[in-house]
């Protein structure tokens, strides 16, 4: 069978990296569409070593997804079997006080993706989209019927897409498109050579967490300690990223099957940690004692969020295998092998 060319906007991302990674050593080639807004070239370089024999099945496209005849082109040069679309901004906080660099971007970036694909007969496709399309649910744990709810402009951008996605479906049926909600996505690589290394103050837990446990930050402000849960903190469902890179495999063998339609994923282990049940699990990897400041709650955020993960079992046969144990190892190995991310690396290309 000739190899698989996935499209996959993004790449150079978080998640987008890691998901390359398993992608190539599947035996996929991966062409990353990317403009490098929130991610490094270094990532690609560290994802070629990993994939070691398969490192030629990878290559890099600096271009943004609103850039139509760049987008043109490629597709023009290459026929893909899939894309897998994950590029977009990401932070909730940035999202409310830019709400039109939100919409911009994720909203004309994706719109314009999928008029290249409908043009070039590239009908399949995985979108990242986000737990936070189920606001603060009533109960947990959250299923894909649950009803969608959106508490700012970046969760607005992800359940504008969702609608987008299942019009173009019902406008043309040849179109596959796998819906994917994820939850918290942490941790690393278990080599440590690729992992989350965001531009700027960190908006996440664990991004904040490593960065204090390298010294960058003095403390941990925790969110709210008057939660109804097990200790007072937020839980969420903590998911390792290498389990959600794996996710989106499952996700394009299912595009193979016919009459996919267009369907929508949960993608979590289906198990709340709270905020210091992370922060205690993350001491434990680390060796490191976090210094917290206890503080008021972040508006919008909800008080227990968690997956019910049947459906992706079922119907993707995908079950995340790590705990948190591992995650937490994960990214502390991440963080103490590039207590700056790819910065140092960066700078010498
Ligand atoms: P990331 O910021 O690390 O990766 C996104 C990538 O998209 C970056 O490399 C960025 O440079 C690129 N990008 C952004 N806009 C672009 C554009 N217009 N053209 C080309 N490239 C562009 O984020 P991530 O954590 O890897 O998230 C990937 C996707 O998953 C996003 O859509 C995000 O909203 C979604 N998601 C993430 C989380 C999470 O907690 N990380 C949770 C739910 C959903
Ligand atoms: N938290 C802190 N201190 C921090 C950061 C976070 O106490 O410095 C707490 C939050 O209040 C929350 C928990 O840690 O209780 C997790 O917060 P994150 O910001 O890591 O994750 P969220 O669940 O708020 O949001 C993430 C992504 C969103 C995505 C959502 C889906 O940032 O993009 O998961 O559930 F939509």
């Amino acid at each position: 069978m000739a190899t698989k060319n996935i499209l996959v906007t993004g790449g150079a991302g978080y998640i987008g990296s890691h998901t390359i990674l398993q992608l190539l050593l599947a035996g996929f080639k991966a062409v990353v569409v990317d403009n490098l807004d929130n991610s490094s070239k270094v990532a690609i370089q560290r994802v070629k070593e990993l994939a070691g024999e398969y490192r030629s099945n990878l290559s890099l496209h600096q271009v943004d997804l609103r850039d139509k005849p760049k987008l043109e082109q490629l597709f023009a040069s290459i026929r893909f079997d899939a894309v897998i679309h994950f590029a977009g901004l990401k932070a909730v906080g940035e999202s409310v006080h830019k709400p039109l660099l939100y919409y911009n971007n994720n909203l004309i970036g994706t719109i314009t993706l999928l008029e290249v694909m409908a043009a070039h007969g590239c009908k399949k496709l995985v979108f990242s989209s986000s737990a936070t399309v189920y606001g603060w649910p009533k109960e947990v744990p959250c299923t894909e019927k649950f009803p969608l709810a959106a508490t700012n402009p970046y969760g607005r951008t992800k359940l504008f897409i969702e609608e987008i996605c299942r019009d173009i479906f019902h406008s043309d049926s040849e179109w596959k498109i796998i819906l994917l909600r994820y939850f918290n996505p942490v941790g690393a690589h278990p080599s440590g050579q690729i992992g989350e290394d965001p531009r700027g103050f960190p908006n996440n837990l664990m991004p904040f967490l490593q960065q204090v446990a390298v010294g960058r930050r003095p403390a941990l402000t925790v969110f709210g300690n008057d939660y109804n849960t097990v200790d007072g903190t937020g839980v969420r469902d903590y998911l390792h990223v290498v389990d959600l890179a794996d996710g989106h495999i499952a996700a394009l063998s299912k595009l193979d099957e016919t009459n996919i339609g267009c369907e929508v994923y949960n993608l979590g282990t289906g198990k709340g940690t709270s905020v210091l049940e992370m922060v205690s699990a993350f001491e434990k990897a680390s060796g490191k004692k976090i210094s917290l400041v206890m503080a008021g709650r972040r508006p919008g955020d909800a008080e227990i969020l968690y997956a019910s993960t049947e459906k992706a079992e079922r119907e993707l046969h995908w079950k995340a295998r790590y705990g948190i144990d591992d995650m937490c190892r994960d990214q502390w190995n991440w963080a103490r092998k590039n207590p700056y991310g790819y910065e140092s690396q960066e700078s010498a290309i």
